[in-house]
């Protein structure tokens, strides 16, 4: 991420965004189970919050500083911080109970790269395990955000095809003209 969009993940002012309004969106009537994996956590602002609704979450982090800082900064607590990528997880089939990712899929630079990110996921929950993406829709203000940094973000009709090719069932996408929040099942 570069300065200003790094500065803004880390803000009050996303905090409240996201606790106020991203969270209680994506994870209504949602049952997330006791083992989650989040992906794409940055500064760790949604990685509070959830770590305070499930008893172990494990973030995934593709950044080193950023992943240094989120492990200095959970140690002690529910969440593991592994610095890794998430379209090729280091980590076993079947699993997790949850998997989310909060504004992040923007930041995976080609469709092909997504979708094997939503395919790892898949791969690493358990039967039945709930799958929660969201993130904002395309703007030309998320676009001057990302300047000089990677900005492919999703267009969310395009997920149920995307969801069902990554194996995932019961696929539900609501979008607004700000985000898109997507629900699936691992059959
Ligand atoms: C905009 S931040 C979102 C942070 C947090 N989820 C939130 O909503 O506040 C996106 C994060 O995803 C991370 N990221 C991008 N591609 C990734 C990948 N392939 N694997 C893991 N993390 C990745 C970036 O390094 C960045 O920290």
């Amino acid at each position: 991420m570069n300065e200003t969009h790094l500065e803004l993940c880390a803000s009050d002012e996303w905090r409240e965004i996201v606790t106020e309004r991203i969270l209680p969106w994506a994870l209504r009537d949602v049952a997330l189970g006791p083992d989650v994996i989040e992906v794409g956590p940055g500064p760790g602002i949604t990685t509070d919050a959830l770590r305070t609704a499930v008893a172990r979450l494990t973030a995934v982090e593709l950044d080193p500083d950023l992943a240094g800082a989120l492990s200095d900064r959970m140690h002690g607590t529910n969440v593991e911080v592994l610095h890794a990528d998430a379209t090729a997880l280091p980590l076993e089939d079947d699993r997790y109970s949850g998997a989310v990712s909060f504004t992040m899929l923007h930041h995976v630079p080609t469709a092909e790269l997504q979708d094997r990110l939503l395919a790892e996921l898949a791969r690493v929950l358990a039967p039945q395990g709930v799958l929660v993406l969201s993130d904002s829709v395309a703007s030309d203000d998320l676009a001057a955000l990302h300047h000089d940094d990677v900005y492919n973000p999703i267009d969310p009709s395009t997920l149920p095809a995307r969801l069902a090719r990554a194996g995932f069932t019961a696929v539900d996408v609501r979008a607004n003209e700000f985000g898109f929040v997507a629900h699936a099942i691992k059959p």
